[in-house]
């Protein structure tokens, strides 16, 4: 492995490589994989240093079960501030009237949503699995498909939208207790009003699962669930741009539920260094700069949505409002598994995905991670290109991975 980077700047003097230089090497050459490939796996994104030093941060020894002021473990004074810090901060960014900002992960998030307002049992309207619904969302394998009686709506076939009157038909036939909106791989708005009619038709929950398009919502970049959803569940590492976890947002009439759903119903201690980055991210999301990224995020997926389908790729619903985009390589006569093996080769790395056609899959491409790096327009442009290349023939692949080496090489996720 030819490796050109370095952790200097990242980590505090080669602390690791001195004590354990195996683990060592294993975070440079990851680091290195990740500033020498392009990163288009629509849930990944590069967080700032100042995130990672928090993660990094004596913040990690802290036990803290509980809440800022009511802690089972002594020494919390300052944890206590951190969390307050991402709590407000967080509510602020989204204008709620409250944020729980201990969830360990999106997956717990959704958790803990169930958690407060239903029971084992109940009815769950959500976007089926084979549509582009998360595993939280109903799957078998998942304790939300073991626990609760899950009915899937779906995506028109043709437009590849979200079907709004089956929605509306189902609520109405199986009266759910909850509605989930919200998707792995759905790459337009979501109409929440429309959601919200519907729920209060039926008397249904509105969860929203925003996992992927929080960090635009922060960004002024795409519409807020927060005024319709009475529980909004969110990760907080994908265009957010934070560290890996998640949150909850809801009304102050919810905010004691949620709270005890998340502790101790769901999770134990706290993860204070997590939360302490949650806070430096909330911090970076509410500037103009941050702004900036969201809408160049969108304009991005959208320009290289319409490069893709110069290439004679068909990307559902044509085209995107988000930072993400869905596709059949079929026209180019390759299956989605075999793509993105090919696309791995030549330095792309994506993922496959459900497509509104049952039993096909697809390939799911996010601009988050190489808007970071300072990619616009023209770099997604070159990118479409490259990534049709890579598909039509397998040859191509050399020549490709050498100008995605060259590209990233201009665009270092941590310049040093
Ligand atoms: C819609 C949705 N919900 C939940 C999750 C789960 O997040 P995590 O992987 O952090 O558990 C994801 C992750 O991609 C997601 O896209």
């Amino acid at each position: 492995m030819v490796v050109t980077h370095t952790l200097d700047g990242l980590l505090p003097a080669d602390v690791l490589g001195r004590q354990d230089p195996e683990l060592a090497d294993l975070l440079i050459g990851e680091l290195d994989r990740q500033s020498t490939t392009l990163q288009l796996i629509a849930a990944e994104n590069f967080t700032s240093p100042a995130v990672l030093a928090a993660l990094g941060s004596p913040l990690a020894n802290k036990y803290a079960e509980g809440y800022p002021g009511a802690r089972h473990h002594g020494g919390c004074e300052l944890v206590d501030v951190a969390e307050r810090l991402a709590v407000e901060r967080a509510m602020a960014l989204f204008g709620a009237e409250h944020a729980n900002v201990q969830s360990h992960s999106g997956s717990s998030a959704v958790l803990a949503a169930y958690a407060a307002l239903l029971r084992p049992g109940d009815t769950v309207l959500a976007l089926g699995l084979p549509h582009g619904g998360h595993l939280t969302h109903g799957s078998p394998a998942n304790f939300s498909g073991r626990w609760f009686d899950f009915v899937g709506y779906g995506v028109d076939p043709e437009s590849g939208l979200i079907d709004y009157e089956q929605v509306h038909a189902l609520a109405r036939s199986h009266r759910p207790k909850a509605i989930v909106c919200g998707s792995i791989s759905y790459p337009r708005h979501i109409d929440y009003e429309a959601f919200r009619a519907v729920a209060d038709e039926v008397g249904a929950y509105l969860i929203a699962d925003a996992a992927h398009p929080i960090g635009l919502v922060a960004g002024g970049a795409a519409p807020s669930p927060v005024p319709y959803a009475d529980v909004v569940c969110a990760t907080t590492h994908k265009v957010l741009r934070g560290p890996r976890g998640g949150m909850l947002l809801c009304g102050a009439e919810l905010a004691e539920r949620v709270d005890r759903a998340v502790f101790p119903f769901t999770q134990g201690g706290a993860q204070m260094h997590t939360i302490a980055a949650k806070a430096v991210a909330f911090g970076e999301a509410a500037t103009p700069a941050f702004a900036a990224y969201a809408h160049q995020v969108v304009a991005n997926a959208q320009a290289l949505a319409a490069g893709l389908t110069a290439e004679g790729l068909a990307v559902t619903t044509g085209g995107t409002d988000t930072h993400l985009l869905t596709l059949d390589p079929a026209p180019l006569g390759v299956d989605a598994r075999t793509a993105r093996g090919r696309l791995a080769a030549a330095g792309l790395v994506l993922d496959t995905c459900a497509l509104p056609h049952p039993d096909v899959r697809g390939l799911r491409l996010g601009t988050a991670a190489v808007t970071t790096q300072g990619m616009g327009e023209a770099e997604m442009a070159r990118i479409a290109v490259l990534l049709g290349q890579a598909l039509r023939e397998e040859p191509a692949g050399r020549l490709v991975r050498e100008e995605v080496r060259d590209l990233t090489g201009r665009f270092p996720p941590y310049p040093g």
